[in-house]
């Protein structure tokens, strides 16, 4: 089997480290590369992985990279096509999304810049939080193009919602399908109108007011693992999400899937990094997708880009 393409997951923690495993099981890319600022820790977790290989049965190597406050070992990355950027705090019980900006701002900008001087030809997806923002100040520190950095929040919340209906109907995860736009937080946008189960309309299965119970769980099911883990906050299906969108990239697949992307007079709304619908390829966003939304979900997404940009426009000076 051929095997292309080099990925680079920055920050080794619980994100990155599973990010990093679910790319190398995927057994498609020649190499995945895992860095982080604590000294060993990549390595270390490059050699568990590696050691994985003749039981999962996968060729792709991992490369550990300790990296040093001035850049040190940044060399290690390049070459990348594609750089998930999982650097930066996670949420404590009790704690907003947006609780981290200053701190994950500060790291989000020093690993930004470090990316466009060693591999200034990658996508960038960005899964530090708080995510709409870092999103947009990544973008600012490379000077990439805009649809050459994308975030990862809206697979996630499309999962979750997924997630929660199959659990609701008992029915396979498989015939559900659902979808949620807007930014990762409180103005995420649920998209009643594109939610089915095996084909049928899912306002047909479940009450109205069970929908939206899902749906607030839906918002809230960051803070519900959270709560649950006391340290951390989740990585499994995050890191699925983040994984899928790099795969998409090195495969040039065209695969439509709801990112955090930049919009530019699409649905009316412009300049701004949203949670919308995109077709994803080697150049990272290739086109956002101008879903049919109800009049209702359309106010929605224009109110949560309203939101967003109002913050994105303050990380210029963090
Ligand atoms: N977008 C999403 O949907 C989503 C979902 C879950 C978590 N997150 C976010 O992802 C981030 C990581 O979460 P986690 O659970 O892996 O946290 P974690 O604490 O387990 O790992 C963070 C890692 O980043 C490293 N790091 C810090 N500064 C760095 C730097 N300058 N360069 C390289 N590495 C650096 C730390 O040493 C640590 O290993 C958090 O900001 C969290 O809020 C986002």
């Amino acid at each position: 089997m051929a095997r292309n393409g080099r990925v680079t997951v920055v920050g080794a923690g619980f994100y990155g480290s599973t990010t990093a495993q679910r790319l190398a099981e995927y057994d498609v890319l020649d190499e995945v590369v895992l860095t982080d600022i604590v000294e060993g820790k990549p390595e270390g977790l490059a050699l568990d992985i590696n050691q994985s290989r003749p039981i999962e049965g996968f060729e792709t190597r991992v490369i550990g990279q300790t990296t040093g406050q001035n850049g040190e070992g940044y060399e290690a990355i390049a070459g990348s096509d594609v750089v998930v950027i999982t650097a930066g705090l996670p949420r404590k019980p009790g704690m907003s999304r947006m609780d981290l900006i200053e701190t994950n701002a500060k790291i989000v900008r020093s690993v930004a810049e470090n990316v466009a001087r060693h591999a200034p030809e990658a996508v960038v997806i960005v899964v530090s939080n708080p995510l709409d923002e870092m999103t947009a100040l990544a973008q600012l520190a490379t000077g990439f193009p805009k649809q050459r950095v994308l975030g990862q929040a809206g697979m996630l919340d499309t999962a979750r919602f997924s997630h929660f209906v199959a659990e609701t109907l008992a029915v396979p995860i498989a015939s559900v399908q659902t979808l949620t736009l807007g930014s990762h937080g409180d103005t995420m946008v649920p998209v009643p109108s594109r939610c089915t189960v095996d084909g049928k309309p899912l306002t047909d299965l479940l009450p109205a007011e069970k929908v939206e119970e899902l749906v607030v769980r839906t918002r809230n099911g960051g803070a519900e693992v959270v709560a649950l883990l006391k340290t951390g906050s989740a990585y499994y299906a995050p890191s699925a999400a983040a994984a899928r969108m790099a795969r998409a990239v090195i495969e040039d697949s065209g695969t439509v899937l709801p990112v955090c992307a930049w919009v530019d007079g699409q649905f009316g709304i412009s300049g701004v990094y949203l949670g919308v619908e995109a077709s994803i390829g080697k150049e990272g966003v290739r086109a956002v997708e101008e879903t049919d939304l109800t009049d209702p979900e359309l106010a929605a997404l224009k109110e949560a880009a309203e939101a967003v940009r109002a913050k994105q426009a303050d990380v210029q000076t963090l």
